[in-house]
């Protein structure tokens, strides 16, 4: 079995420099969606069309998937045409799968329940096509009551007075390879959009005689939804997210109001989670058992271990330990490791930083490329002064240190063990393990000044 994915269109109707199905739904682009059912259906060999310009589908689909196949197709000169560019790679006795670039809802099973109707029936060609309450821009499907086919007609070649049908094509179809190589060679360019038409083999190969069926799928329409418009690539990620969501609830996440949260494809989230609206998880995120995620929170590869509760934050390329809490207007971004059992209270920011279990950080404070040990308390108004700038410095606190209030810790500096930094003291050297550091000017009264 080899299969064939035809990616090379120049998607016109998206009206966007990036190719088509390039385009990105819930953190993988449109393509890499078929190409992972296309593997998880076990078809085989995988040819992917691209066009001239598009090697940086190839360099995107080839790093992720090495096992696959590229053909170019020179010009966009129809669906036809892309397939013919890949025939080079089809032996006559193989059988081809085709599926479209651009539907990035197909399912494997579907693609399995269609190769095996293929075989079971022993024919040259199938065509799947779909039940659609809304015919849209689909080509339209006929068949004959005994499942044999009849024609397709383009949307766009509908004549006035052309009987209606609800059956769409779905651009996939599976093909024996001596049959394809037959009716690629008979095809024209002769339709509306002067384009070579893969829809029209099937006829031809019917008039010569050959077995040629059409397997109507009654399977949720939504599954082939196509995207040749803005519009439609904006259903294609409400569904991708009703699909995510919904493996997730299933998976005993809770979630308020799963239409308002956007998790990506390859997040993964334990049991017992609870998730807010207004949520967004993005890229390579892992979220711990009974961690409590607020509303509009925003995460992309964080690590959340279990029992954190996060209140309206943002955590980007982090990592939080079990128990801690984050927020409420927290912000941790680029390698802030932070503890178990931690408190990063509201308005705090951490930066590429090491956080000790038990360490806090209730109010209003920046952390930047520092290494903070265990229950440090971090008090509000604190930072580190770690940019000069020209370069970046780190600070370092020890085990059960006190930072007082408004402190500024001018980096490169360490504060030793058990520490206690005055409040309002501008920190600018070591200070030696259970010491009192205070710079600060002494408070003067004069008495009666006012009057
Ligand atoms: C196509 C079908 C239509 C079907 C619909 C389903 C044809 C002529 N029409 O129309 O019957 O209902 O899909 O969504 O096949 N491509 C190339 N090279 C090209 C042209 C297209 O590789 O020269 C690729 C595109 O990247 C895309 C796929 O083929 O992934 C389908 O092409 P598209 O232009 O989207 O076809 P539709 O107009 O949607
Ligand atoms: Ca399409």
């Amino acid at each position: 079995m080899k299969a064939i994915i035809l990616a090379a269109g120049q998607g016109k109707r998206m009206r966007t420099n990036l190719q088509k199905v390039l385009h990105p739904i819930l953190g993988k682009t449109i393509v890499q969606y078929i190409v992972e059912a296309a593997l998880a259906a076990d078809v085989g060999d995988v040819t992917v069309v691209v066009s001239r310009d598009g090697t940086d589908i190839e360099k995107e689909l080839s790093t992720l998937y090495p096992q696959l196949s590229f053909v170019v197709q020179s010009e966009p000169l129809g669906t036809g045409h892309a397939v013919m560019a890949a025939m080079q790679c089809i032996k006559d006795n193989d059988d081809v799968l085709i599926l479209p670039g651009d539907m990035p809802l197909i399912t494997a099973d579907f693609i399995c329940d269609f190769i095996k109707y293929y075989q079971s029936n022993k024919a040259d060609a199938v065509v799947a096509a779909v039940y659609r309450k809304e015919i849209g821009d689909f080509g339209r499907v006929y068949a004959n009551a005994d499942g044999t086919f009849k024609e397709i007609v383009e949307f766009r070649d509908m004549k006035p007075g052309m009987v209606e049908t609800n059956w769409g094509n779905t651009s996939i179809y599976m093909f024996g390879g001596s049959a394809l190589r037959h009716g690629l060679a008979k095809i024209s360019n002769n339709n509306v959009q002067n384009e070579y038409y893969l829809t029209d083999v099937p006829k031809i190969l019917q008039n010569d005689g050959k077995n040629v069926r059409v397997y109507e799928s009654r399977t949720n329409e939504a599954v082939f939804t196509g995207i040749n418009t803005q519009v439609q690539l904006a259903e294609a990620v409400s569904l991708m997210q009703d699909r995510i969501n919904e493996r997730h609830m299933l998976g005993g996440v809770r979630m308020i109001d799963p239409r308002s949260v956007y998790i990506d494809d390859v997040v993964e989230i334990e049991a017992g989670v609870v998730i807010y609206p207004g949520v967004i998880l993005e890229g390579n995120c892992k979220i711990g058992k009974d961690v409590i995620v607020g509303a509009n929170s925003h995460l992309r590869n964080a690590n959340i271990s279990d029992n954190v509760c996060i209140m309206q934050s943002m955590i980007f390329d982090s990592i939080v330990g079990a128990g801690t809490q984050v927020g409420p207007f927290a912000y941790l971004r680029m390698n802030a490791n932070i503890g178990d059992a931690c408190r990063i209270g509201n308005f705090v920011e951490i930066k590429n930083s090491n956080i000790g279990d038990g360490t806090k950080a209730a109010h209003l404070a920046y952390i930047g490329d520092a290494d903070i040990g265990r229950s440090v308390n971090y008090s509000c108004g604190a930072i580190t002064a770690n940019y000069d700038g020209k370069k970046k410095h780190r600070t370092t606190i020890g085990d059960g240190a006190f930072v007082g209030c408004n402190s500024n810790l001018v980096a490169p500096v360490t504060i030793g063990a058990g520490v206690m930094v005055a409040a309002g003291s501008t920190i600018t050297a070591d200070l030696q393990e259970k010491s009192l550091g205070i710079a600060r000017a002494r408070q003067v009264e004069k008495l009666n000044w006012v009057k």
